[in-house]
């Protein structure tokens, strides 16, 4: 027998309760009638804090009001050549004036948690030196909204946009004066905000920013180095995470938890023999020595210094203890697996192995679709370094988001995408690994940096000519997920 719908089926498919928006998850048990669905939902542990995330530079636009300093990310989009669209985050969504309307946005997806960034050249115009209340007036209107509705405020102190000054002064991250810079802007933000911020995320991907603003020269500041000062670079900025979270100690309220926010370069097993695992758990540490594994660690491995030789970056044994100091969490951003590891008989005892062509990816192509990495990426982690409790800070995706003409998107690799890896969350969550909050990056479109708007992550769709926000089915899964703390198969 075919079945046949006509038209008026379809576009009734296609309207309000296709998208899951015509009734809250629940709603029809509450009447009385038997759910719908009979399959048993994975669950996530009691408490499991949902939430999504943003940063300043990728929404706030207002680059030039209230007494902001310019960042290297407002001089590098505005160099010609730099952003795929030519476009910059001048006005970007406009949510510096529009935050009230963002946090409904936020609050209709039923989550309790919000990650975003404060702008250091809002607080410190010239980075260092008098601070400018109006900065983070700005910041303290925000969380005031959030707390109001019932989101807990996370907040990141750097989400990539250095204060110009710095940058021009000091050579930005190239040199330690911006470390401490950064403990004393950290200092100064925990004392004003502890009292209703209860979790702080240091620094954003110090990866990326690096090995792309430093090594490669495609992100801000748009720098080649040469390894030795890339190594140093790198020194700087772990550096700087240590002074941030002693200067938040002596300052914040008791009670307030610090960690770093870091895209580790993500290892999985080619398959889970006890051999691959243990190789990649080699390879995991060794990879990412450099940054987080200082960080939690309070020392470089053999391996790194052994690799860097005479590139090495130059520290004492003072710098290496406030690198280690102690973290209350861990931040990963977890999207694609960077290296799939197999066990060698060779010296270092794990082999990198090459991606075919035909290795599937999303619509940013450096997002490979594989699922499982954030099965292993955290569990790995919390075995290696002992971490008791992670966050997975970022995780999503871009799609191609086209507004179809009844005015809906209908995102549905971004549905497969975010279903599978929760799925592969939960089983992690479900074994015991600590993984106590997921941030699905990202709440709206955005200012993908490089790629200008041309990427979109956000599950509500964002006209940048008109500002209007749309939801997209997306946005409908995800609030069907964080009402049930559990995902179907
Ligand atoms: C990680 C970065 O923290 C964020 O700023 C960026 O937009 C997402 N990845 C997606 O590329």
């Amino acid at each position: 027998m075919t079945l046949k719908f006509s038209r008026r089926h379809l576009a009734k498919l296609a309207g309000l309760s296709a998208l899951g928006l015509a009734m809250p998850a629940g709603a029809a048990e509450k009447k009385g009638k038997p759910a719908p669905e009979r399959f048993a939902p994975a669950p996530f542990p009691k408490g499991f804090v949902w939430g999504t995330a943003t940063s300043s530079y990728q929404i706030e636009g207002a680059t030039a009001e209230d007494g902001r300093g310019p960042s290297i990310w407002d001089t590098f989009s505005h160099t010609a050549g730099k952003i795929a669209d030519h476009s910059n985050g001048d006005r970007a969504n406009e949510h510096y004036h529009r935050y009230q309307e963002d946090v409904a946005l936020i609050r209709s997806l039923g989550v309790k948690a919000y990650r975003f960034s404060i702008a250091w050249p809002r607080v410190f115009p010239e980075g260092t030196g008098t601070p400018n209340p109006k900065g983070l007036d700005f910041y303290n209107r925000l969380i005031d909204e959030l707390l109001a509705n019932g989101i807990e405020p996370y907040a990141t102190l750097y989400h990539w946009d250095l204060p110009q000054a710095l940058q021009d002064r000091v050579g930005g991250w190239l040199s330690s004066d911006t470390s401490k810079a950064f403990g004393d802007y950290a200092g100064h933000v925990a004392a004003r905000i502890s009292d209703r911020v209860k979790n702080i995320f240091t620094i954003n991907e110090a990866g990326r920013f690096l090995e792309f603003g430093y090594g490669l020269g495609i992100d801000a500041p748009g720098l080649k180095l040469p390894a030795g000062e890339l190594n140093q670079a790198r020194h700087n900025v772990v550096l700087g995470h240590g002074l941030a979270v002693q200067a938040i100690r002596a300052v914040a309220r008791k009670g307030t938890r610090v960690g770093p926010a870091e895209n580790i370069a993500t290892c999985v097993p080619a398959f889970a023999t006890a051999e691959n695992i243990r190789a990649t758990e080699l390879a995991t540490r060794e990879m990412n020595a450099g940054l987080l594994g200082v960080m939690l660690e309070g020392k470089y491995t053999d391996g790194f210094l052994e690799y860097a030789g005479s590139n090495a970056p130059k520290f004492t044994a003072e710098e290496l203890k406030i690198i280690g100091s102690k973290n209350d969490f861990v931040g990963l951003n977890i999207y694609a697996p960077q290296f799939y590891i197999a066990a060698s008989d060779r010296k270092p005892g794990w082999s990198l192995l090459p991606f075919p062509a035909s290795f599937p990816h999303m619509n940013s192509e450096w997002l490979r679709f594989g699922p499982e990495v954030i099965y292993w990426a955290p569990k790995i982690a919390a075995k290696i370094w002992n971490i008791d409790t992670i966050y997975i800070s970022e995780n999503g995706t871009s799609s191609e988001d086209r507004l179809r003409d009844d005015g809906r998107i209908y995102d549905l690799d971004r549905i497969s995408f975010l279903r599978n890896y929760l799925v592969q969350l939960q089983r992690a969550t479900s074994e015991g690994v600590p993984v106590m909050g997921y941030f699905l990056w990202s709440l709206m479109d955005n200012f993908e940096w490089i790629y200008g708007y041309e990427k979109r992550f956000g599950l509500y769709h964002v006209d940048f000519q008109t500002q209007a926000r749309t939801p997209k089915l997306s946005a409908a899964f995800y609030r069907d997920v964080v009402a049930r703390n559990a995902i179907g198969p």
